[in-house]
């Protein structure tokens, strides 16, 4: 991977990196499309990192299906090379002692839940920015927080890759795609779009003039769980710098207004990003 990647920069050719745990579906394609408009040389990584899940997450039982998702990715025609290590390829020593960390910013929404989660998000995104070194790495607005948390640290390490961040792809009645979707029952499945339901409604709240941060929460709370499924684990209102809780929204901010909600025993998130008017 090193190799080939030296190859193309002595080429003078730029790289875009694609990182997915596998069972990819249409928002991961979406992302290799934006990559493929982003560079000459398209790279997509499969790899399901141990080191981002808790004790009792889905670690084992993550699907693995690199057969299907290099077919998929070959089919779509828009990637040059699949780079799938392996566990030990990845940390060569079975107690990882190396770690990459953004302070404050991990902390809060899915980091409160799952605590070190994004370390072993940032720990294995320089590692593989190490190996195949982009100038480009296209990541996905679901999951708006590893978006904040990885720029923030791209630019503070000074990495040199630019990060591009891809609008979530949903189901007609908006659900968020997700690898975790499969997890869900019927009544589950028809009742998980109503998570986006409640955070498009405090966009809309804020579109038309609200600003108390508090009141738009409360709304959303009492929106879900008027749901028959589907058990609320946060609903928050951020910044986009520091992902920290902002009660009064001010005009001109950028905030993300971000839900997740387990449906049965799949943990589902999901975000709005809201430039205040
Ligand atoms: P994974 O969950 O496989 O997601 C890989 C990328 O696809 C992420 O950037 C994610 O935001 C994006 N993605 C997932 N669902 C999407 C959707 N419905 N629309 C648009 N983009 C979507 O996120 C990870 O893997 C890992 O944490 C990783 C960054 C690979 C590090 O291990």
């Amino acid at each position: 991977m090193r190799a080939w990647s030296r190859a193309c920069l002595e080429r003078g050719e730029t790289i875009v990196l694609i990182p997915t745990m596998g069972a990819l579906h249409e928002g991961h394609l979406a992302l290799v499309e934006r990559g493929r408009k982003t560079a000459q040389r398209v790279i997509v990584s499969v790899f399901v990192n141990p080191t981002q899940f808790g004790p009792g997450e889905d670690f084992e039982a993550y699907p693995r299906t690199l057969e299907h998702d290099t077919e998929v990715l070959s089919r779509q025609g828009m990637t040059d090379v699949v780079f799938a290590p392996s566990v030990d390829q990845v940390y060569p020593n079975v107690q990882n002692l190396t770690w990459v960390t953004v302070d404050r910013m991990g902390d809060l929404l899915c980091g409160a839940s799952r605590p070190g989660h994004f370390k072993g998000v940032t720990t294995v995104v320089s590692r593989l920015f190490n190996i195949t070194r982009p100038d480009y790495a296209v990541f996905g607005m679901k999951d708006a927080q590893q978006f904040f948390i990885l720029r923030r640290m791209t630019q503070e390490l000074g990495l040199g890759t630019e990060l591009v961040g891809v609008e979530t792809v949903r189901e007609d009645d908006g659900l968020a795609l997700s690898s975790r979707n499969r997890y869900l029952n019927v009544a589950q499945r028809e009742q998980a779009p109503r998570l986006f339901q409640a955070l498009q409604s405090a966009r809309e709240q804020v579109l038309a003039g609200e600003r108390d941060g508090g009141k738009l929460i409360e709304e959303m709370e009492s929106n879900l769980s008027g749901a028959t499924e589907g058990r609320i684990d946060y609903l928050e209102i951020v910044d986009t710098t520091e992902l920290q809780p902002v009660s009064q929204l001010e005009s001109g901010a950028e905030i993300v207004v971000a839900g997740a909600a387990y449906f049965g025993s799949a943990r589902l998130i999901d975000n709005v990003v809201i430039r205040v008017p």
